[in-house]
C-alpha cells in the first residue's frame, strides 16, 4: 500500500483526505450492525466478506483490541475488492502511523516520570486511582510553561489543577458542577495549602464569565459538548493558551454531528450519535466470564428482537432496558418474558425458545463481525473529529499541536489539543 504524507500537510488538507476516506467508505462503518440479517456491503467487496466468516469466533475480541492486528488482517482483502473495483480510498490513512498524533519531538517516557518528589507524591496520589494518576502527570508535563492563571474546566474533583497548582504554583480555578465534587477538591487543596479554587458552575451557562483572555484553559476528558462549549467561550474571551484532552464525543445535545471548522462544514458526513461512539468502540481484555456473559447478552438480546419482530408483526429493532447480570444466570425464556413485559409485547402460546436462542447466536456472530469491519475506521474517524476541533481552533486564530500525551494503554483517549494565540 503507498504510503502516505500526511504529517507534512497542513492540518485542513488532512482533515479533507480523511473525509474523502470516510465519505467513499461510509457503507462499511456507517450501518446499524444489530439491525442486519447479513453482512450489508457483501456484494461490493466479496473478499473482506469471506475473510471476515474466516476468523474464529473466539478470535474476535483480542483482533478487535489490537488495531495493528486488525489492519493486518483485513486491509488486504479490502485493497482487493477496491482493486477489483477500479477504485482507490488511499488506505494508507488507515494506518496507525499515519493516523497517530504522537509528537516525536517530546520523549513520552519524560511525561510519567515522577513530577513531585517521592513523599510528597505518596501522599498528592493516594486519593487518586493509578491510571488516572498517570494520566494527570503525563498531561501536566505537557502544559506550557507561563504564569497564566488556569482555569481547569469540568474539573471533578481537581486532580489535574491540583497538580498544577503544587508544581507551579500556578493559580488555579476549577469549575465543576457538582457540589460534592468541589467540597472534596477545596478540602484537598486547602489540606495542601495551594492556590486552587472551586467554581461550582455550569459550564453550558451562556453567561460563563470564567474565560478569559489572559488565561491558560485545560480540560482533560471532559466529555462531548462540554469541551466544544470550552473551545466556543474560549474563542469569544481570546483566552490566550488551551490545552484540551477531548473525549466522549457522542455526548452532545444535537441529534446529530454539529461541525466546528469551515472544512468539516463543507464535508458531506453527517454523524449520529451512533456514529460517534465508533471511536470509543474497542475490546478491553476483559475477563473470561464477563466476556462470556457480554456474548451472552448480546445474543439474547438479538434473539428477543428477532422473536419480537415476529409477535408484534412490525419489522423494526426494539431497544430493551439494561438487565441485572443475574438474569444471564436464569433462562433464556425468562429473559425473554421479562423484556416483553416491559415493552408490552405480547408473547404467543407456544414459542420455540430453541429456535430463537438460535437465531440470536447467528445474529450475534454476524453483528460482531459488521462492527469488526467498522472498527477499521474508529480512529479515521476519530482523527477527523480531532482535527475539525484543531481546524476550528486556527481559524479562531491560534496555533495549534497535535499531540499525545499519555500511552494508549493509560488511556485510549490520549489525544492533546494545544493552543496558543
Ligand atoms: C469525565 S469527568 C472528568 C473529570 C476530570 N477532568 C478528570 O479527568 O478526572 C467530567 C466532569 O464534568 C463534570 N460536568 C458534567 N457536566 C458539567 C457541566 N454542565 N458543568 C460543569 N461540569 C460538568 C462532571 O461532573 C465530571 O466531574
Amino acid at each position: 500500500m503507498p504510503q502516505n504524507n500526511s504529517h507534512t500537510l497542513s492540518f485542513a488538507a488532512q482533515l479533507k483526505q480523511l473525509d474523502r476516506l470516510l465519505c467513499a467508505s461510509r457503507p462499511l462503518w456507517q450501518n446499524r450492525s444489530f439491525e442486519c440479517t447479513q453482512l450489508p456491503w457483501a456484494e461490493d467487496f466479496p473478499t473482506l466478506a469471506k475473510a471476515v466468516w474466516q476468523l474464529e469466533d473466539s478470535q474476535l475480541d483480542e483482533i478487535d483490541a489490537c488495531q495493528s492486528r486488525l489492519n493486518e488482517l483485513l486491509l488486504p482483502s479490502l485493497h482487493e475488492d477496491l482493486l477489483a473495483a477500479g477504485v482507490d480510498w488511499n488506505l494508507s490513512f488507515l494506518l496507525p502511523s499515519s493516523l497517530s498524533t504522537a509528537d516525536t519531538s517530546i520523549d513520552t517516557a519524560t511525561a510519567t516520570e515522577p513530577l513531585l518528589d517521592f513523599e510528597d507524591m505518596a501522599h498528592f496520589s493516594a486519593h487518586i486511582k493509578g491510571r488516572k494518576w498517570q494520566q494527570i502527570t503525563a498531561f501536566s508535563a505537557k502544559i506550557p510553561a507561563s504564569n497564566l492563571p488556569v482555569l481547569e474546566w469540568c474539573a471533578g474533583k481537581g486532580h489535574l489543577g491540583r497538580l498544577i497548582a503544587k508544581l507551579n504554583q500556578r493559580s488555579v480555578t476549577s469549575l465543576e458542577w457538582q457540589q460534592s465534587l468541589c467540597d472534596a477538591g477545596q478540602q484537598f487543596a486547602d489540606k495542601w495549602q495551594l492556590p486552587q479554587r472551586f467554581i461550582c458552575a455550569d459550564a453550558f451557562d451562556a453567561q460563563q464569565q470564567q474565560l478569559k483572555k489572559e488565561q491558560l484553559a485545560v480540560a482533560l476528558h471532559a466529555c462531548g459538548d462540554l469541551h466544544v462549549t470550552l473551545l466556543k467561550h474560549a474563542k469569544q474571551a481570546g483566552t490566550k493558551q488551551l490545552v484540551i484532552s477531548p473525549c466522549c464525543y457522542h455526548l452532545i445535545k444535537a441529534k446529530s454531528y454539529q461541525p466546528l471548522s469551515s472544512v468539516a462544514k463543507e464535508s458531506e458526513l453527517k454523524l449520529s450519535r451512533a456514529d460517534l461512539q465508533l471511536p470509543l468502540q474497542q475490546s478491553t481484555i476483559a475477563s473470561e466470564k464477563h466476556k462470556q456473559y457480554r456474548l451472552q447478552e448480546m445474543a439474547w438480546r438479538l434473539a428477543f428482537d428477532s422473536l419480537q419482530r415476529e409477535m408484534r408483526q412490525v419489522d423494526e429493532y426494539l431497544p430493551v432496558p439494561s438487565i441485572k447480570l443475574s438474569q444471564l444466570n436464569g433462562s433464556f425464556e425468562a429473559f425473554c418474558r421479562w423484556a416483553a413485559a416491559s415493552k408490552q409485547v405480547v408473547l404467543n402460546e407456544s414459542i420455540d425458545w430453541a429456535h430463537y436462542q438460535t437465531l440470536g447466536y447467528a445474529r450475534q456472530r454476524l453483528t460482531r463481525r459488521i462492527d469488526l469491519v467498522a472498527h477499521l475506521f474508529r480512529a479515521v474517524l476519530e482523527k477527523w473529529l480531532l482535527l475539525d476541533r484543531v481546524c476550528y481552533l486556527e481559524e479562531s486564530g491560534y496555533r495549534v499541536e497535535l499531540s499525545e500525551f499519555c500511552a494508549n494503554s493509560v488511556s485510549p483517549r490520549n489525544a492533546l489539543i494545544s493552543a496558543f494565540k
